[in-house]
C-alpha cells in the first residue's frame, strides 16, 4: 500500500459532523485511518454550545472548539500551527458558502455531496481553488472501492469489448413512508430551502454517476431524459423517484435510478456494464466481489485482493483476499488518496501519486450539471435535452 508521510500528518478541521449527524463519524474515521490527517479544530454543529461541546469530547483543545465555521477559519488563520485543510459535512445549502470562505482562506476543502446547487457556482469554486492552487475533494465515498479500480482496468484493457449498456440504480426503501417527521436528518432532506433543486437524484443519483466516470472515463453524455415523481405526496416539489436514460457520445445507452421509496431494497446501488463482449456488474452491498460475465461461458466472480486482479486494482490492499472490507475501507482510500494531492501542494507526496483517480472539483462540478440537466428535463415533461 502507498502511504503519506505519517510524521507530518495534515492539520485538519471538520464543519459539521456533530453528535448524532449520519455521516461525521465516517469522515474522522476515513480521515484518520492512515494518519495522513490530524484532527485539530472543528465548529461541528448548527448548535454552538453542542458543537463545542462534542469537539472536547473527541479531544480538541478548547480554544479549537470553535462556535462556527467563520471563526473558526479566521482564528485558524491567525496560529502558526493553524489547520491545512478542513472536511464540509452539513446539509447542502451550506456547502458553497463554507467551501468558498474556506478557500479564501487557503484551505484544502473535502467537502460534502452535492458540491453546491448550480454548475455557476461550482465554476466559481473550481475557478478559486485554481487561483488559489488549493484541492476540492468531494466524498463520493463508494468510489473508494477497489472493484471499482478492477472495473477501470478492465474497461481500458478491452475486457469488454466496445462499451454499448450502462445500467445504474441507487434504489433504497428507507423513505417509502414520510419518515422526515420524525427523523431531522431525513427533513431536511426533502426541503427545498436545505436540499437544492432535488432530493434523490442528488442526494443517491450521483454516486453511481461517479463512479460510472471512473470506469468509463472516456464517455461523454450526448443527451439525457428524466422524468420524477414524488410518491410521498408532501415532499413535491422534491422527488423520491427517478429515473434517467441517457445516450454517451459513443451511441452507448445508460440508465440511473434513483430512489429513496424502493421499498424493501437495503441500498441497492448496482453498476453494470455491458460491452460487446462481456459485462461486468458491482454491487454495494457486496462490494468485494465484481461479477465478470463472458457471453458463451459460465459467470465468474472476481473477489477483491486476488494476485488475478489488475495491479491497479491492488493498490489499495490493506489485507489478502477472503477479508472482507468495507465503506470504512473505501472512504479511508478517497481520504488517502485527497491527502497524496494535498501532499503534493505542501512538497510532501511520493512519486508515483499523480496517476491516482480522486473525486475532485471537476467531479463535484459534473454532479451539480447533472443534476441541473435532470430537473431541466424533468420539469419539461420529462424530454430528450442536449447535455450542457
Ligand atoms: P445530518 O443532518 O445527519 O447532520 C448534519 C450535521 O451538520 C449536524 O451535526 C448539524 O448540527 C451540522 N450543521 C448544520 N449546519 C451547520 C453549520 N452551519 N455549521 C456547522 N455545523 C452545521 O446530515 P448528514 O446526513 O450527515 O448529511 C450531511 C451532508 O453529508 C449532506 O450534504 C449529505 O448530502 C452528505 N452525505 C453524504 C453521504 C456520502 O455517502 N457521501 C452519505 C450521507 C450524507
Amino acid at each position: 500500500m502507498m502511504t503519506n508521510d505519517r510524521r507530518k500528518p495534515i492539520r485538519w478541521g471538520m464543519v459539521g459532523g456533530g453528535k448524532g449527524s449520519q455521516i461525521g463519524y465516517i469522515h474522522r474515521s476515513a480521515a484518520h485511518r492512515d494518519e495522513v490527517f490530524a484532527l485539530a479544530a472543528g465548529a461541528f454543529d448548527i448548535d454552538p454550545e453542542r458543537g463545542r461541546a462534542f469537539g472536547l469530547d473527541l479531544g480538541l483543545d478548547e480554544a479549537r472548539s470553535y462556535r462556527d465555521y467563520a471563526a473558526m477559519f479566521a482564528a485558524e488563520a491567525g496560529r502558526a500551527d493553524g489547520i491545512e485543510a478542513v472536511s464540509i459535512a452539513t446539509p447542502n445549502n451550506t456547502h458553497f458558502a463554507i467551501c468558498k470562505a474556506a478557500l479564501e482562506h487557503d484551505l484544502h476543502v473535502i467537502c460534502e455531496k452535492p458540491l453546491c446547487f448550480t454548475t455557476a457556482e461550482a465554476e466559481e469554486l473550481k475557478a478559486l481553488s485554481e487561483a488559489r492552487s488549493r484541492i476540492v475533494g468531494v466524498t463520493y465515498g463508494y468510489a473508494g472501492h477497489q472493484m471499482i479500480e478492477q472495473a477501470r482496468a478492465m474497461v481500458r484493457n478491452g475486457d469488454l469489448g466496445e462499451i454499448r449498456i450502462v445500467n445504474l440504480q441507487f434504489a433504497h426503501g428507507f423513505h417509502s413512508a414520510a419518515v422526515e417527521e420524525q427523523n431531522p436528518s431525513t427533513r431536511w432532506r426533502v426541503d427545498p430551502k436545505f436540499a437544492g433543486p432535488s432530493y434523490v437524484l442528488g442526494d443517491v443519483g450521483t454516486h453511481p454517476l461517479y463512479i460510472a466516470k471512473v470506469i468509463l472515463p472516456h464517455l461523454k453524455i450526448r443527451r439525457l431524459l428524466c422524468t420524477r415523481q414524488s410518491f410521498v405526496k408532501s415532499r413535491a416539489p422534491l422527488e423520491d423517484n427517478a429515473v434517467t436514460l441517457m445516450e454517451y457520445d459513443n451511441g452507448a445507452i445508460a440508465t440511473i435510478w434513483s430512489s429513496a421509496v424502493n421499498a424493501g431494497s437495503m441500498h441497492g446501488q448496482k453498476i453494470r456494464i455491458v460491452g460487446s463482449k462481456a459485462s461486468i456488474e458491482w454491487w454495494d452491498e457486496r462490494p468485494n466481489q465484481l461479477a465478470y460475465e463472458i457471453q458463451g461461458e459460465p459467470a465468474r466472480i472476481l473477489e477483491r485482493g486476488m494476485d488475478y486482479l489488475y495491479p491497479e486494482a491492488r493498490i489499495d490492499d490493506r489485507i489478502g483476499g477472503g477479508h472482507p472490507e468495507g465503506l470504512f475501507e473505501a472512504w479511508a482510500n478517497l481520504y488517502r488518496r485527497f491527502g497524496f494531492a494535498i501532499n503534493r501542494e505542501r512538497g510532501l507526496a511520493p512519486a508515483g501519486v499523480e496517476e491516482l483517480v480522486f473525486p475532485d472539483v471537476d467531479a463535484g462540478l459534473e454532479g451539480v450539471r447533472w443534476v441541473e440537466n435532470c430537473v431541466r428535463s424533468a420539469d419539461a415533461g420529462g424530454v430528450w435535452l442536449d447535455y450542457r
